[in-house]
């Protein structure tokens, strides 16, 4: 019987917290910013705080003595609450702070792949104050550009030239604004292809890619409307997208396992947790477009309902370096999932709404995000409020579920109804397609 402590309050946590407590004797605790019904529900006890207070992440992980921590959002592991636990002697799946640049450094991880030689990377050029004079050259020798401020950005701080500027001189206009709030940027060219997660589970030696997932960061249907956190996601029976092989996942793969023993040998430091890599498939292969350092939101809910290898097994095999003699298996079915956000949003969300959930299928699931029970009932706050997940034989019924699922949930929200349907798919591959015939 294991004890474990899940850091985090969105729907992301709520389906890691559903994948520990499949085995029911797992004691599960949590530490929440918000209380999640969901996370609640599964857990013996909870504690709500801060992901800034290190202080109360520590009294309460010495109170539960847990056999081990998972973080799940990046702030507490950009804050170094993994190192904080070290001190304790409590494992934990997340990497400490240092490697955690990973994430909250894309200067750190591009230089990493460019110095251990790993293949992936765009041309890119990184510049500082002191060096700003020499981006105007590095742009001019670019096509198309995309500027990258260095740090956490929370999703919004990249600019796609096309898409967020239209000019060169914007482009260094957006440098300069960048620098005033962050030590550095990263120009990079732009690529053109179809994007995927391929999120990793890794002990620092070993690293298994779970199935490959597409998500989708516009806010509406026919991707248009202002970036999101995501509003939803689909991955395959056969753990391929439809526009990638076999061959475009184990490049990723490799990336990454090569990533991870670069990792060792930059910081001396084993990598335990998520390696996500957010790749993109163009008509030179495979290449990287960052990594998190942690599962995505939605793409969490897209792979731990399919494994049926069991999730605190796999993470004890984290942290005692043994995941090389874990097979992670996932069933071969093929999930939907659909973001349940308050009209507005992201723009202007309207706020403190009431929902209410008239009838999930049997067949499909739910997962909270920023939701709050208050005692009339579930309200939404401003952010993107319940997950909805349809798994199946194949896309088409997984994403019927979904959205039956989408659609039962009543108020003042909305979703994307066109996320995991045939007229979105087909594009993607004429996109795929227009691309290579370049
Ligand atoms: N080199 C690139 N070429 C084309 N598009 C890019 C490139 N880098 C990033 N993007 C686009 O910008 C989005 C955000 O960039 P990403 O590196 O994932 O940062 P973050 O998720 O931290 O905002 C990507 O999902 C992709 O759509
Ligand atoms: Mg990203």
């Amino acid at each position: 019987m294991a004890t474990v402590l899940l850091i985090g309050s969105g729907a992301r946590e709520h389906v890691i917290a559903e994948a520990f407590k499949k085995d029911k004797e797992t004691k599960l605790y949590s530490y929440i910013k918000s209380k999640n019904p969901g996370i609640a529900s599964l857990s013996e006890d909870f504690e709500i705080g801060s992901y800034d207070d290190l202080k109360r992440i520590q009294n309460y992980a010495k109170k539960i003595k847990p056999d081990f921590v998972f973080i799940g959002p990046e702030d507490p592991l950009k804050n170094g609450v993994v190192d904080l636990l070290k001190e304790l002697k409590i494992g934990a799946i997340g990497p400490s702070k240092s490697l955690a640049r990973l994430e909250t450094s894309k200067s750190f991880t591009r230089n990493l792949l460019k110095k251990y030689k790993i293949g992936g990377n765009p041309r890119f050029g990184i510049f500082d104050k002191k060096n700003v004079s020499g981006a105007k050259r590095f742009v001019d020798g670019l096509g198309q550009c995309v500027i990258k401020p260095d740090g956490l950005t929370g999703g919004k701080g990249v600019k796609v030239q096309g898409e967020h500027f239209k000019t060169k001189n914007s482009a260094l206009e957006y440098c300069n604004e960048a620098l005033n709030s962050h030590p550095a940027v990263i120009i990079e060219e732009k690529l053109e292809g179809e994007e995927f997660s391929l999120q990793c589970l890794t002990d620092g030696k070993t690293v298994i890619a779970m199935p490959p997932v597409q998500d989708h960061k516009r806010a509406f249907a026919g991707d248009i409307g202002p970036n999101t956190g995501g509003m939803g996601s689909y991955s395959c029976e056969n753990h391929l997208l439809p526009f990638l092989t076999k061959k475009d996942i184990e490049k990723g793969l490799k990336i990454t396992q090569k990533a991870a023993e670069a990792l060792h040998k930059e910081t001396g430091e084993y990598y335990k947790g998520v390696m996500y890599a957010g790749l993109m498939l163009t008509k030179d292969g495979v290449k990287l477009l960052e990594y998190n350092a942690r599962f995505g939101d939605p793409e969490a809910m897209n792979v731990l309902p399919l494994a049926e290898t069991g999730f605190v097994g796999i993470c004890n095999a984290i942290i005692s370096q043994q995941l090389h003699k874990v097979q992670i298996k996932f069933r071969n079915k093929a999930t939907v999932c659909k973001y349940i956000v308050p009209e507005g949003y992201p723009d202007s969300p309207v706020k403190n709404e009431k929902i209410e959930i008239t009838g999930i299928p049997e067949n499909g699931r739910i997962y909270y995000a920023s939701v709050e029970q208050k005692g009339d009932g579930l309200y939404m706050t401003a952010s993107r409020a319940i997950a909805c997940l349809g798994i199946a034989d194949n896309l088409e019924n997984a994403e019927k579920i979904a959205e039956y699922a989408a659609k039962s949930i009543k108020g003042r929200v909305f979703h994307r109804s066109d996320i995991g349907t045939k007229g979105l798919i087909d594009k993607r591959i004429a996109h795929m397609k227009e691309i290579c015939k370049n």
